[in-house]
């Protein structure tokens, strides 16, 4: 029985809601030399012995090759790889060109910088509709703390550990209250529990939190003009003012060469640098501890949704915000 043609894609689309990892699968024959190719169709079979299966299409130019090679290696893709996934996916080309390979047992070309990788003797080749299924016996395997690449409905993912949602803080206002589920009532908390840390430092230099913004700015990139640094906070709202620089000045952080107009440079003190030395270390610790129970993808993920938020709200915001670009590293 065949699917109705007008249900192939709504046939897909119910497989790519099973999310897989992404491998790419490769051997060698004497004839072909290296081939390969992405496959999400991999799976585990059996511990004892240690087996494993994936299905190639019956139109792949490889097919002759792992028909005939009494070995194969199978590369999951770690996340950071979604480049040689896409070129193991692209047919009439050298997808091996100027890769770094290793080579394993039956001189299988082995890819570097996955997450596992798994060499197999072909034990079974069985027919599978339009596919032929390989299962294979692993002779080696190897494995490295890699997050791995996700495919899922057709797009690439990262995976996320499931996070349990946690206890309402203590002060929690009661049920009734629609806030406490607002994402901007979530950044702001997160923010001011966050600069609390922080905050201790900044009395200790006598800074406020908008000083510490112009220091830090300086930080980056020293001998900025008043204007600059203006169009740098006004994300802010606020900007830099004559008794904000002042104030900075009389503290010994900062000098302003020339008089106080758009055009005149503000340059970091040697007493300034060695306080933004220790702020940034002590953002850095309470960065560190903002994140101890999450993990890379998720620090990932919500940095990206943070991006998303500033890039979006910035297109709607009454003031003009300079961009992220740049201004920001990881
Ligand atoms: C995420 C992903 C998973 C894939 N999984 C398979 C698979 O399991 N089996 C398969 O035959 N093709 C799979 N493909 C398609 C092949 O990688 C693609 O057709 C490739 O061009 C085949 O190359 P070849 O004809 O040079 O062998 C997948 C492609 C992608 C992007």
């Amino acid at each position: 029985m065949s699917i109705p043609a007008d249900q192939i894609r709504s046939f897909r689309n119910a497989l790519g809601a099973f999310a897989t990892g992404v491998t790419v699968v490769t051997t060698r024959s004497e004839e072909s030399g290296d081939v390969g190719l992405t496959a999400n169709s991999f799976n585990s079979v059996s511990l004892d012995p240690p087996m494993v299966l994936w299905s190639l299409a019956k139109t792949s130019k490889a097919l002759s090759t792992f028909m005939t090679s009494s070995h194969f290696a199978v590369h999951v893709l770690a996340s950071d790889q979604e480049a040689l996934s896409t070129r193991f996916a692209r047919a009439g080309t050298d997808k091996f060109a100027d890769l770094p390979i290793d080579r394993g047992v039956g001189a299988i070309p082995l890819l570097t910088h996955c997450s596992a990788r798994f060499q197999c003797r072909t034990a079974f080749r069985y027919e599978g509709g339009d596919h032929m299924i390989f299962v294979g016996q692993v002779e080696a395997f190897d494995h490295w703390e890699r997050p791995p690449l996700v495919f899922h409905a057709g797009r690439y993912a990262s995976a996320v550990r499931v996070i349990k949602t946690p206890e309402a803080p203590s002060d929690a206002e009661p049920d009734s209250s629609f806030s406490q589920d607002f994402l901007i009532y979530l950044l702001g908390r997160a923010h001011h529990q966050l600069f609390l840390q922080l905050r201790n430092s900044l009395r200790r230099y006598g800074l406020s939190e908008d000083g510490w913004f112009v220091l830090s700015l300086l930080g980056v990139a020293n001998n900025r003009t008043l204007d600059e640094l203006g169009r740098l906070l006004a994300y802010t709202g606020k900007g830099i003012t004559y008794d904000l620089l002042a104030s900075l000045g009389a503290a010994g952080f900062v000098k302003l060469a020339g008089f106080y107009d758009p055009h005149a440079r503000v340059e970091l003190t040697d007493a300034g640098r060695r306080v933004v030395i220790e702020l940034v270390a002590a953002a850095r610790a309470a960065e560190d501890h903002a994140q101890r129970n999450l993990d890379d993808a998720q620090t990932h993920v919500l940095k990206h949704a943070l991006r998303q938020i500033i890039n979006d709200s910035q297109a709607v915001s009454p003031v003009a915000v300079p961009s992220l670009e740049g201004e920001l590293d990881e």
